[in-house]
């Protein structure tokens, strides 16, 4: 067999191999077989020394086309190989449109969450802005600079879980008041302002009681804010929470924070006034405290009080929830049970 001859047969040997290859792997054991340095051409050059001088450049160029030959080989079946491959995924990844597609649970907003909003989006739209605050607080913001001093008795009124001697889990949203007019007072700002946030208090966990919930205070400090626009803001609110019929009464009440302080209360939604047990047969369900911000605290504050008054108040959000849409247990509210979630979609 001459050397043409030989070539010949190499290649048409390769192209055999090249077509039953059906892997990478295998491609590559052929490639290094033929294409390698210890391949049959490798050889072959090694015989070139036997031929004639003026033989070997035109035996040479025969070689490199006949490697070149199967180098091109080698990539078309690649080529066809990688295809093939991504055929048999595909076929294997197909999907039966026929079968029941999975349930999607559709999550809810949390009710809490939606009464903020509701509130948010009504101060929102009076020109008021949103401030919030750290969830522990210190002793002076939580209680002193809001005319708590450390031995008043109406501390009482607010159980309260300490960390350290100074330093609380706030019990109210209160303070952020206090933060709020520090920031302002010295350049003599006015403030409206909503704060919504989660307070703790040391209660034991019942159907009526949590050691955590929220609430949503209101502060307005300006020159000339006066009762009747608390009134009138009050009545907003009641309207907006618990339907456009609704009316409002003030009882006097106490909060060192305030002076005068009110107690707010809003004609019964479920009887409209008339008594019903909603109501305990009053007509009326009391809904949030307010007041007039009480000097002490304006000028704790660094507010001139001969020129900055201004009014607060500050509700439970369970408590409207529980009101509005008539639950009776407070503990359905962190449980995270969506079938209760669910209901108030
Ligand atoms: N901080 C009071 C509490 O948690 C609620 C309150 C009452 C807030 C009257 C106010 C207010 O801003 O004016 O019991």
């Amino acid at each position: 067999m001459n050397n043409l001859q030989q070539l010949k047969t190499i290649i048409e040997e390769a192209t055999t191999k090249i077509k039953s290859c059906l892997t990478f792997n295998e491609l590559a054991d052929v490639k290094a077989a033929y294409l390698g340095k210890k391949s049959v051409f490798a050889e072959m050059m090694q015989q070139m020394k036997d031929l004639q001088p003026e033989d070997r450049p035109a035996f040479g160029q025969k070689i490199n086309e006949a490697k070149t030959e199967i180098s091109d080989f080698i990539d078309s079946r690649r080529k066809e190989i990688e295809s093939e491959m991504i055929r048999i995924k595909l076929e294997k990844e197909s999907v039966d449109v026929s079968l029941p597609g999975k349930d999607i649970r559709q999550g809810a907003k949390h009710l809490i969450s939606q009464v903020i909003e509701e509130v948010e989006d009504l101060f929102i739209g009076m020109g008021y802005s949103i401030e919030e605050g750290p969830e522990i607080e210190s002793d002076l913001y939580n209680f002193e600079m809001l005319n708590l001093p450390k031995t008043h008795p109406a501390r009482d009124m607010q159980d309260s879980l300490y960390i350290t001697e100074d330093t609380l889990l706030r019990t109210h949203t209160s303070p952020v008041q206090v933060r709020t007019m520090l920031r302002h007072s010295a350049a003599n700002e006015p403030i409206k302002i909503i704060c919504p946030g989660k307070v703790y208090r040391k209660d034991d966990d019942d159907q009526t009681h949590s050691h955590q919930f929220t609430q949503i205070e209101a502060l307005v400090v300006d020159e000339s804010s006066s009762i009747s626009d608390l009134k009138g803001t009050l009545l907003v609110l009641a309207k907006k929470l618990f339907g456009e019929e609704r009316q409002i009464r003030l009882r006097p009440s106490y909060f060192p924070f305030t002076e005068p302080s009110v107690e707010v209360d809003v004609s019964c939604h479920k009887c409209n006034g008339a008594g019903c047990s909603m109501c305990k047969g009053s007509g009326w369900i009391e809904i949030l405290g307010a007041g007039m911000v009480n000097n002490a605290v304006l000028e704790a504050a660094g507010y001139d009080t001969s020129r900055f008054q201004g009014f607060a108040l500050g509700m439970g959000i369970e408590r409207i929830a529980i009101l509005k849409y008539g639950i009776d247990d407070i503990r359905a509210f962190y449980t995270n049970d969506m079938r209760f979630n669910r209901q108030f979609l």
